[in-house]
């Protein structure tokens, strides 16, 4: 199992472009660059990609656009991932992380989940075989409309175009 978590988020407000290069820089580009050293293995052992994403990939916090931006980008990739290796025996998570008590929230005086729990709560989800992972109570509320949506329909519809053999 490969867990893509390192992370960069800073508060902007999109007017420096420095910024946003380094948020996709890390929560993108990394995300990208780990998976592409690891695949020959996880493709060899058959295992499992997983990318902490964020909640923000769907509903940006404008405190932090950039941060934002980078998830929804890294949570697109990780879709186009899941499609593209499902063939290859690899199954790929997104984690569509809530508020957790760590560094990168100290001091943002909202309610938390603590690490321990959304860490059980991934690889519950990943046992689980879950596509999407939301693995706190506020990233929960996203949870039944997600799975239950037409943006998922479509992800499902479009992944055939790489995963069924061209009709003769
Ligand atoms: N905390 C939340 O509320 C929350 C919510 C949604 C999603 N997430 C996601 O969860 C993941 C973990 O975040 P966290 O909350 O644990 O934040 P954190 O406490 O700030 O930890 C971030 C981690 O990422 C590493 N990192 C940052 N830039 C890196 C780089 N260029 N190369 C290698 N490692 C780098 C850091 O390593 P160093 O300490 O060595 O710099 C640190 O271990 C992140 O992807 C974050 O976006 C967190």
């Amino acid at each position: 199992m490969l867990i893509n978590n390192a992370g960069v988020a800073l508060y902007d407000d999109l007017s420096d472009r420095s910024v946003l290069e380094q948020h996709l820089a890390v929560n993108l580009f990394g995300t990208y660059g780990v998976t592409q050293a690891f695949l020959p293995m996880l493709i060899r052992s058959g295992g499992a990609l997983v990318n902490n994403v964020s909640m923000m990939a769907m509903a940006p916090l404008p405190i932090t656009p950039a941060y934002a931006i980078s998830k929804a980008a890294a949570f697109n990739l990780t879709q186009s991932l899941r499609a593209l290796l499902a063939v290859r025996g690899v199954t790929v998570h997104a984690v569509l992380t809530g508020p957790t008590d760590t560094d990168m929230t100290r001091g943002f005086e909202i309610p938390k989940a603590s690490p321990e729990s959304v860490a059980r709560a991934i690889f519950d989800g990943v046992d689980n075989g879950d596509e999407e992972i939301f693995p706190d109570p506020t990233s929960e509320v996203l949870a039944e409309s997600w799975h239950g949506g037409m943006a998922k329909a479509l992800v499902h519809e479009y992944a055939a175009f790489v995963q069924a053999p061209a009709a003769a």
